[in-house]
């Protein structure tokens, strides 16, 4: 079976919905680690509650995108006899983008999900641009975490109503409940090795 290894910063609720899956049986992986490069993550006393192992590994001012950290996370996952041909590591919240070294040496294991319709309003505060742009529909995707920002192969996407009356707390609200669906459903997917990868494309069998 394959470990399941999830990168925090905050709050916790993707890891959270997924860890409760995985607890039902209803994915079949070893959820073994959750690492958050904050000490003050809400998502990690969750972690724990949920009986999973976590290790904390600070960003200490350092960059996204940087090796000098992301070996840090190399060697924390190595101590837990984590490799790259053994894992899956979901990104739910992780506040850092991850470098081209790591990125490379957990080639396709690595996914994401995003609050929106990729490839509209890669970055930061999605659910802001697509409120300020005007669209109708935004959403949500999971995709596999590829070197550039949010451009991955995409795995799954789910679509919500955008109304004239919405804020960005509504739509946030409205598209974790969309988000809370789709990633479990991915780790599924890929726990029963049912995700090819093929160019910028996934086939789903
Ligand atoms: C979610 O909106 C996710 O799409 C984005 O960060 C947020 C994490 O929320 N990448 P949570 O920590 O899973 O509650």
């Amino acid at each position: 079976m394959l470990n399941l290894v999830i990168l925090i910063s905050g709050r916790g609720s993707n890891m959270e919905n997924i860890l409760k899956a995985v607890k039902k049986n209803k994915i079949p992986i070893k959820p073994l680690l959750v690492i958050s490069n904050k000490p003050d993550a809400k998502g990690l006393a969750i972690a724990q509650k949920l009986g999973v192992k976590t290790e904390i590994v600070e960003s200490n001012g350092l960059k996204g995108g940087n090796w000098e950290y992301d070996s840090k996370l190399v060697s924390v996952l190595e101590k837990h006899k984590i490799t790259p041909q053994n894992c899956l590591i979901c990104l739910a919240g992780f506040m850092r983008i991850m470098s081209p070294e790591f990125i490379r040496h957990y080639k396709g294991r690595i996914m994401n999900i995003h609050p929106a319709i990729l490839p509209a309003f890669p970055g930061l505060h999605s659910q802001r641009q697509a409120l300020e742009y005007g669209v109708k529909y935004s959403g949500c995707t999971v995709h596999f975490v590829d070197e550039g920002v949010d451009t991955g192969p995409i795995i799954l996407q789910s679509v919500v109503k955008i109304k004239n009356s919405d804020t960005e707390e509504s739509i946030s609200k409205k598209i974790l409940k969309e988000e809370h669906k789709i990633y479990p459903k991915a780790v599924k997917l890929f726990a029963k090795g049912k995700i090819k990868i093929d160019g910028r494309k996934t086939i789903i069998s």
